[in-house]
Order: C-alpha cells, then structure tokens, then sequence
C-alpha cells in the first residue's frame, strides 16, 4: 500500500499529528530515528487506522505515494535541517515536504529557497494547539507556494480544527516563510495575553483580596462573555486547583519563575528589525525574564513601596468589574499589535497574508482561540482596507467605554505597588496612538542639536537643521 502522506519525528506532536490524519482515514508512513517508536505508535493505535511503519528514510520515501507529501516533526533548528538534508536527497521533483515545528520563519524562508531550485516544495507550517490540538484538530497555518497547498488542502482541512461556523482553520497563509511568520506572532499574542490575565489575577488576589478559588470564579464569569477564551478556561482551571502534597492552591505552590521556549522573544526580536512597535508582547517577554532572575530580585526586595490595604468586600466587586474592562481593553490593544506586526511582516516580504482570514482560522484549534477572533475577522471583513484594529468602529466603542476603567485599574495598581506592565503599556500605546501631538518633536530637537540629524516641519516639506552652535538660524537640508 502506498501512503497519503508520511510522518518522520515522532515524539508527542509528530505522534498525535500521524494519528489524526490516520482517524481521517489517510494511510500515514511512520518514521523515528529511534524505530521502536514507530512500532509503538502502530502497537498502540493501529485501530485507529492505517499505518505504514518504516524503519528506514528509503523505506519511508518508498512508501509515500507520488508527489510525495511528508510531514517533519522534529526539534527546529539544527535538527529539522539535518532531517531536511536527508530527505531531500532522496525525493524527486514535485514532491512536498512539511516542516510543522515552530521554526524561525528566516530559516524557513532559507529552506524553501534551496529546495525549490531543487524542485521540491518546501511547506513551513505553524501548527498550534498543543499535543491536544494536533490529535483533535490544530490550527494549521502553512506557507510556501499555493501549489503546494492545493496539493495538501484536503489533508489539511480534514484534520484541522472546525471553527463554529463549520470552516476548517487552515489557509494558504503566504508564500515561503508566511506561516512561520504568522505562527511566530500568534505565540507572540499568546504571551501577551497570559501577561494580562496574569496581571488580572495578581491584582484580583493583592488589591480585591480574593483567594484562587474566588478569582477562578470570577475568571469562569468573565468566560461566559466577551473574554470567553480557552486561556481563561484554563487559567480557571490552573486557580482551582490545590496541590496534593501540601493542600495549598497550586499556584502558590509553583515557583513563580517562568520559562520560555523562544517565539515570544523571535517576534520581539523580529518586531525590533521591522521597527513595528508590540510593546504588549516585548513587556510579556521581559516580565518573563524579570521573573526568572533570582538575584535581581532579593536584591531588590527591601526596597520601599506603598502601603495600601486590600479593598473592602463592596469596593472589592467593583474593582473586579473594572479589571475586566483593563483586560479586554488591553487585549484589544495588544492583538492590534500583533496584526499592525502581521501587517508589517507581509508588506516586508511581499506575501500579500489577509489579515481576516489569519483570524478566521485561530478560532478554534489553537492556544489563543477565543470568541474575540471572530470579532477580528468580521472586522476585516466588513472593511478590508482597515489600517488597525483600533480603527474598527467596534473596538473603538468598546475602547471608549473601558477607558475610564482601565485608566483606574492602572493607577490602582501603581498605588497598591503591583506590577501592571501589560495592562500600563497597552494604554499608553493607546493612548500615544490618540495624541494629536507627541514628544518626538523634542527628540527631533535634541538629535539636530547634539549630532545634526535634522529635522522635517510640520508647515512645509524639506529637511532643515538648525546652526545651534552659531545664531541659531534655519539652514535647508536637502
Ligand atoms: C501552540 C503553542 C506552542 C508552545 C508554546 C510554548 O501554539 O501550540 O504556542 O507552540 O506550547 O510555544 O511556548 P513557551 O515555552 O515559549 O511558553
């Protein structure tokens, strides 16, 4: 029998990834570098389907029907290019191969162009949702050429997630590294949102004074309206929770140092270059960072800060209704970031993404699935040319409604001493973004004066400098 399509790498994603196709009803070759793997997946789940073990990267390509369609599972970087290399050696022209890692998109820009003057297509596909999502359904984000899509489409969207209205989430993201791309932003959303509902909780419990297992509740509340989400599920989830060993809430029990696997810090990285400001998702990855940094912190833990009491029980209610209107308030600030970036990446490299459609297919499937995506892609939908998200009539009432709000949360916070970076960097980008007049017209000053960089004027066209060494006079500087 000659398969649908192949697997090689089959650690957890790569393994729930082959059985979803197989539960598709595709006939999937399976390939491990270390082969009881392969036996095991086929010991185990063979009733779920039609499996084609192979022991051997000739006996897995042997295997494939033609163009061969194989999927690569394996850790990014210097291992997906070895598997890559090994491969490619032994397929013919129209084959595809798959990369559904979390690879920086540079590289899979890198790796499509060198496999396709081979005459291979080389597909980079974000593939989000977690071990769960890859068996039940993921969000599916892939790039490369639209042939090569086409190739894979049915595939593709019998596995993927169904969105409400039925709608596979998966499209043709972009050419080459485009879905990389934009999977490398959605984790960058991701960050910024656990961030905020982080904050969220930080100042239900220090300034509301509520227990875990109140803030779960008031968290499952807020998921029967417009924040309805899967992370706040499962932040209600996390809250309620207590610890075997000892009793306590778990989350008291975790040390609150957080890792990261590094897309949070690619986009940031890739934002910087792009000169696209995401201050949501950057203040994510540095409160991260501040987190893990043991030293810094007890050597700052004697500092001084304010003494405020938590609120009385009364005050306590209203405060929680106000964080909810900071924390979608926010959101919206900061998925507007994420699409200004997404926006910025396709204009740089020429991948012409529709920025509706990458919300239409995070709505299910994936870690940021939410309600709210829907929102998204109705925005664009209903106005395809919309220059941001704020723009959206929508959002800006919304906006307008939470502002009073969400300017209390935030000086609350600075009051009672609790971190809000997230919450604090979304309102002054947004409210940056509504200034009819900023600063950077003194900075403009200081550059002329100290280095002669010039200047432009808001009342004619030219470049100027002013001579503030000598009488301080005007000279053109074109
Ligand atoms: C997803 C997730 C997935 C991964 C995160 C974890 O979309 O399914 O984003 O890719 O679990 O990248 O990231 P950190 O370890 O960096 O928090």
């Amino acid at each position: 029998t000659s398969a649908h399509i192949g697997v090689t790498g089959l650690a957890v994603m790569g393994r729930n990834l082959a059985r979803n196709f197989a539960r598709n009803g595709y006939t999937v070759a399976l390939h491990n570098r270390t082969v009881s793997r392969t036996r095991d997946l086929v010991r185990d789940f063979s009733d779920e389907g039609s499996f084609v073990a192979a022991e051997s990267a000739e006996e897995f390509v042997a295997a494939l029907e033609r163009p061969r369609r194989l999927v690569i599972m394996v850790k990014a970087g210097g291992p997906t290019d070895a598997v890559i290399d090994e491969f490619a050696a032994l397929l013919e022209p129209g084959d595809v191969i798959i990369d559904g890692g979390n690879a920086h998109y540079a590289d899979t820009r890198r790796r499509e162009k060198a496999l396709r003057e081979r005459g291979l297509h080389f597909v980079g596909a974000g593939i989000s949702g977690g071990e769960e999502g890859a068996l039940h359904g993921p969000s599916i984000m892939p790039g490369g050429s639209a042939d090569a899509y086409e190739s894979l489409r049915p595939m593709l969207e019998s596995i993927a997630a169904k969105a409400p209205d039925g709608t596979p989430c998966t499209t043709h993201v972009g050419p080459d590294g485009a879905g990389h791309f934009v999977k490398m932003v959605h984790n960058g959303i991701e960050y910024a949102d656990m961030q905020l509902i982080g904050e969220a909780y930080h100042l239900l419990r220090d300034v509301a004074g509520y227990s875990p297992a109140r803030i779960a509740e008031t968290f499952r509340e807020w998921n029967t309206g417009r924040l309805d989400s899967y992370l706040i599920e499962i932040t209600a989830e996390v809250l309620s929770h207590d610890d075997a060993a000892t009793g306590e809430p778990f989350v008291d029990v975790v040390a609150d140092q957080a890792e990261q696997k590094g897309t949070g810090r690619w986009t940031v990285q890739t934002a910087l270059d792009l000169g696209v400001p995401v201050s949501g998702i950057a203040e994510a990855v540095f409160a991260r960072s501040l987190s893990g940094h043991a030293d810094l912190r007890s050597a700052s833990t004697h500092l001084p800060g304010p003494a405020a009491a938590p609120l009385a029980p009364d005050d306590a209610e209203r405060f929680a209704e106000k964080v909810e209107q900071a924390l979608y308030a926010s959101k919206i600030t900061s998925y507007a970031q994420g699409w200004n970036m997404i926006s910025s990446g396709s204009q740089e490299y020429g991948w012409d993404i529709d920025p509706g459609a990458v919300a239409a297919i995070w709505r299910a499937g994936c870690i940021i699935r939410a309600v709210f995506l829907d929102r998204i892609r109705a925005a664009f939908a209903a106005r395809p040319d919309l220059p941001t998200l704020l723009a959206d009539d929508r959002f800006a009432k919304e906006i307008g409604e939470a502002q009073g709000d969400w300017r209390s949360v935030v000086a609350t916070a600075a009051g009672h001493g609790i971190p809000v970076p997230g919450f604090s960097a979304a309102l002054a980008s947004y409210d940056a973004l509504r200034s009819p007049r900023l600063p950077a017209s003194l900075t403009q000053g200081q550059r002329d004066f100290f280095g002669a960089h010039t200047y432009r004027r808001t009342d004619r066209p030219g470049t100027f400098h002013t001579l503030w060494g000598g009488d301080r006079s005007e000279v053109s500087a074109d």
